[in-house]
């Protein structure tokens, strides 16, 4: 491509001090160097961690910076010893990477590259250097990707190449929400063909992990929400009983135990609230249930477990991307989409220019999306 090799200028949503509106601004993309790819960012979901981000909660994070991690776009050019990709690739970059090389990369047990970014590993250190440029200062990069932005730099282990026949309007949803509530249910909560199932938590996150039950096979599938305008999409994806916990007397999980006559086999928190995160604990079988967390919480929050509830045989879990390792998993949740196998379309409620992007966060804020998808 004739930019290849030069700087270039485009617009990208700048995040210069939290809880303000982004700022779209002109910003200098530098050429990549080794082992790192320039992608042109075609489209960007907006994810309830990107404006977790901006509340401000976190002092890890260090501003300004650019946010954005659901996005899909296509390589522009690559640096020297750049293998996975080539220039006109259509690329997902991949907030967890697969370095393939390191200790986790190698084990069979997690998808936990030590590559990875997120502000809330033990092991973050905030990366020092980074090709994006505004007015002269250095911007940061969400999760080492930025995909609100027409250009991005990510290093080769962050991208996956996918299908050349992927609307990547679409199937940018499986660089975040798709996969992780996808796979939440299918990777980390093992469901089984038969099992009584519950998600907390109806937003893109839940409603792919109610997917991810439907498709593991799951009886029941209870869909948790105190927005009931979810309610129907949850059903079209497999939820056999919606319920709203704003309707009921008493706490929801003994609303669970109730209708289930004893517990789930898997309940998963999609929300990030510390208190349905105990619920999702509560609500499990006695001796075999397992409740996973998927919602992020601000730093310093703590789940109140009782230690019986622990003793009484409850797995807990967590899970991040879903526990798929990304860049073998994501083009092949790409073409599952792409065979009719994977839902996608259904969980865009929205769809606008870049240029709109605090519209969609507003709509985010205040609960009258499902998914929006920001298009360059
Ligand atoms: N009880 C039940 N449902 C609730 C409650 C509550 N107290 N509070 C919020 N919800 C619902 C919202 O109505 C919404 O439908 O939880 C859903 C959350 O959806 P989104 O905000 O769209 O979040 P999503 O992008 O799906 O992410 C969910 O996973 O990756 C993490 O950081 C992310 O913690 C977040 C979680
Ligand atoms: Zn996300
Ligand atoms: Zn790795």
């Amino acid at each position: 491509m004739e930019t290849a090799g030069k700087v270039i200028k485009c617009k990208a949503a700048v995040a210069w001090e939290p809880q303000k509106p982004l700022s779209i601004e002109e910003i200098e993309v530098d050429p990549p160097g080794p082992h790192e790819v320039r992608i042109q960012i075609v489209a960007s979901g907006v994810c309830r961690s990107d404006s977790s981000i901006l509340s401000g909660k976190d002092p890890k994070i260090q501003y300004p910076i650019i946010l954005g991690h659901e996005g899909a776009g296509i390589v522009e050019s690559i640096g020297d010893r750049v293998t996975s990709v080539k220039p006109g690739d259509k690329v997902i970059p991949l907030w967890m990477p697969q370095c393939g090389k390191c200790e986790e990369c190698l084990s069979p047990e997690t998808n936990h590259c030590t590559k990875d970014l997120l502000p809330f590993k033990k092991n973050y250190i905030p990366e020092t250097v980074s090709k994006l440029r505004c007015k002269g200062k250095q911007l940061h990069q969400m999760a080492g990707i930025s995909t609100f932005s027409q250009y991005t730099i990510v290093d080769d282990y962050a991208v996956a190449k996918i299908s050349d026949a992927a609307p990547l309007n679409k199937v940018c949803l499986i660089g975040c929400c798709i996969a992780t509530g996808y796979g939440a249910s299918l990777n980390t909560a093992k469901v089984k063909p038969g099992s009584t199932c519950a998600i907390f938590g109806l937003g893109g996150v839940g409603l792919a992990a109610v997917m991810g039950c439907k498709t593991a096979g799951a009886s029941q599938i209870f869909a948790i929400d105190i927005e009931e305008s979810k309610f129907d999409i949850a059903k079209e994806l497999g939820a056999t009983k919606c319920l709203n916990p704003l309707s009921f007397q008493k706490p929801i999980h003994e609303v669970l135990l109730e209708l289930t006559d004893g517990g789930v086999d898997c309940a998963i928190e999609c929300i990030g609230n510390v208190e349905l995160m105990l619920s999702a604990v509560q609500a499990c079988r006695e001796g075999r249930g397992t409740a996973v967390i998927v919602g992020l919480t601000a730093p310093g929050q703590t789940i109140a477990l009782p230690p019986t509830a622990v003793v009484l045989g409850c797995t807990i879990k967590g899970s991040l991307f879903g526990g798929w390792k990304s860049a073998d998993a994501v083009p092949k949740l790409v073409s599952e989409y792409l065979n009719n196998k994977l839902k996608v379309d259904e969980f865009i409620s929205h769809s606008m220019p870049f240029d709109k992007i605090n519209e969609a966060f507003e709509l985010l804020n205040n609960g009258q999306s499902l998914r929006s998808v920001l298009l360059f």
